[in-house]
């Protein structure tokens, strides 16, 4: 292994090959997954609703044993004691005691795993709950047990946290101080693996975006990457002639799209001069502007051709 090679495998906080889960004869709920999760990003995990994520969330914190492949995280299997130290993880709806307070489930919680009791109070501010701490979680909202949740996640001061559609029942301004707060915890130098199936708020808030569908990782990168680079979009007449002097042009794509216009892969600074080139070959251009797709064009596309959801 090159130095170079062995420095990028230091960095994976999360390594999976083959990553398998299948529940009888026919489910197949986690498809030979291979993801992997940098130190200090925050990776955003997204996917449409049984494509996955939760089961996968759940093997790499030791909650669910994988069926084939294997899982590494912070150096160790899911699960060993040495790992789950520094793991704090929110999956899928916390657990709490509906008759104690906030704040004394997080005593119970620091009590069981050995966390200075200040930290409760730490993380009660961190997450916004401090003024209703003393209440009885039965008594809170939705966003309110979701926002415990994290905190619970958070006792440990873990270097990994491993959240589960964090923002699920949370308002809209809500939801913007949840995003806040997870990527001011990824600036700390925590790393943060966060599923969603809304591409909106992955796009905001993650440095790398895995798509997950039916299972299996069908597309992966920044956000830009996955945008695929940046074009324009032409309207030109003829238009056959227009795409034959655009592609002349070194480096430069142009093919004809919907409803007439060319698609034209270049950067877009480029525009004027393609105007006047094609202008003075006697084109007429009715149309030129900049086009990037929307990142939920791009997740429709790679989670819906070919079969909807499974759940
Ligand atoms: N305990 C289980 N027994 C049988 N099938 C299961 C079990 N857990 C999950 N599945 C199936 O595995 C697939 C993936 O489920 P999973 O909960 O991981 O998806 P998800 O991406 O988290 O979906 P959502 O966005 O709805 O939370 C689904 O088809 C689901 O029905
Ligand atoms: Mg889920």
């Amino acid at each position: 292994m090159t130095a170079t090679a062995s420095r990028l495998e230091d960095d994976l906080v999360i390594s999976t090959e083959r990553l398998t889960k299948r529940y009888g004869e026919t489910i197949v709920a986690v498809d030979e997954l291979a993801l992997r999760v940098r130190r200090g990003e925050v990776y955003g995990f997204l996917g449409p609703n049984g494509a996955g994520k939760t089961t996968t969330l759940r093997m790499l914190v030791g909650l669910v044993r994988p069926t084939a492949g294997h899982a590494t995280v912070l150096g160790a299997p899911p699960g060993a004691p040495a790992g789950l130290a520094r793991i704090g993880a929110l999956i899928e709806g916390p657990a709490f005691y509906p008759y104690l307070s906030g704040r004394d489930n997080l005593r119970v919680l620091a009590r069981h795993g050995g966390v200075a009791e200040d930290r409760v109070a730490s993380v009660l501010g961190q997450v916004g709950l401090s003024a209703r701490a003393g209440d009885r979680s039965a008594t809170y909202s939705m966003g309110m047990k979701q926002r415990l949740g994290v905190a619970a996640a958070l006792l440990k001061d873990p270097e990994l946290l491993i959240l589960d559609e964090p923002t699920n029942g949370l308002d809209p301004a809500g939801m913007a101080e949840m995003r806040a707060f997870i990527r001011s915890l990824a600036d700390g130098g925590r790393t943060v693996l966060l599923s969603s199936h809304l591409m909106g708020e992955i796009e905001q808030i993650s440095d790398r975006v895995g798509v997950i569908r039916e299972g299996s990782l069908v597309a992966e990168g920044t956000v830009a990457q996955l945008r695929g680079r940046a074009g324009l979009r032409v309207r030109a007449e003829p238009r056959a002639e227009a795409a034959r002097l655009i592609g002349e042009l070194p480096g430069v794509d142009a093919v004809a799209g919907d409803d007439g216009l060319l698609e034209v892969v270049v950067d877009t600074a480029r525009a004027a001069a393609i105007n006047r080139m094609l202008v003075q070959a006697g084109i007429a251009v009715s149309a030129i502007y900049p086009h990037t797709a929307s990142l939920e064009d791009i997740f429709l596309e790679l989670t819906t051709t070919g079969g909807g959801p499974r759940s």
